[in-house]
């Protein structure tokens, strides 16, 4: 079971700082489950100091960036390397998330050079898949979603299904749509692939994803940066570290 924080750009570097060491602090009294993952996704110039802090503090909590770049060197401004993100601790990245799909412009063919570049350099890439509201209200969310993964080479192991409409808005996709369409995702992929739900996720309504047959995680933004509501979250999830 993953629980993937993506803290986005809500944080400066020193209230990133502050918040992971309050969560390691919270963490040494409440270890997590052998088997839940908890990834931190936070922005890139973050990670050094985030990676120190996780190593001095010997937690568990791993760490993720939220976008890798097309290239592992040369003439690419602005790119982010894989070797970077290695010696700084990190070894999963979010790719493809829709925030990257919709405001930078990202399309299937770049998504699939970034996760073709992150499993060269074993970091593992989680693919962000998922169809606008009108998508879905014209019946094509499927198409699409097939769609975003019939362009990816090999199909990363971590896949997260994040219809568009339902990130940031405070209104998450109702249970049983999750299970469908994750259950569509799991057919098309084959079953070592984990997917998480993404999109509006809170303390309040955690569960109602993770305990679908068909759910492997959740990735949560907003919820995920404030104190309070991520350790809730993670106690919830405390006892089905097991799945
Ligand atoms: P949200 O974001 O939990 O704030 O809806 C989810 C995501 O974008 O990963």
């Amino acid at each position: 079971m993953f629980f993937i924080a993506n803290w986005k750009s809500y944080l400066t570097g020193k209230e990133a700082g502050a918040l992971l060491r309050a969560v390691i602090r919270w963490e040494k009294k409440n270890p997590f489950g052998k088997n839940l993952t908890v990834l931190i996704a936070a922005p890139t110039i973050v990670l050094p100091e985030l990676n120190a802090l996780v190593r001095q503090q010997k937690s568990k909590i791993k760490l993720a960036a939220q976008d890798i770049g097309l290239a592992a060197s040369g003439a690419y401004t602005g790119n982010t390397t894989p070797t970077d993100l290695l010696a700084n601790g990190v070894r999963y990245t979010l790719v493809g998330h829709s925030e990257r799909r919709q405001y930078f412009k990202e399309d299937d063919t770049l998504v699939g050079v970034k996760v073709a570049l992150a499993q060269t350099a074993s970091i593992a890439p989680i693919l962000c898949v998922g169809e606008t509201k009108a998508e879905r209200q014209s019946g094509r969310a499927k198409e699409v979603v097939r769609q975003q993964m019939k362009v990816i080479k090999d199909l990363p192991e971590i896949i997260a299904y994040e219809p568009r409409w339902a990130i940031g808005t405070g209104v998450p996709i109702a249970p049983a749509d999750a299970e469908e369409m994750q259950e569509y995702i799991l057919r098309q992929a084959g079953k070592t692939t984990t997917v998480c739900y993404g999109g509006s996720v809170t303390p309040e309504n955690i569960l109602s994803f993770v305990n679908l047959p068909s759910c492997g995680g959740v990735l949560v933004g907003g919820a995920s940066t404030k104190f309070a509501s991520l350790t809730k979250m993670l106690a919830l999830l405390r006892p089905r570290g097991t799945k």
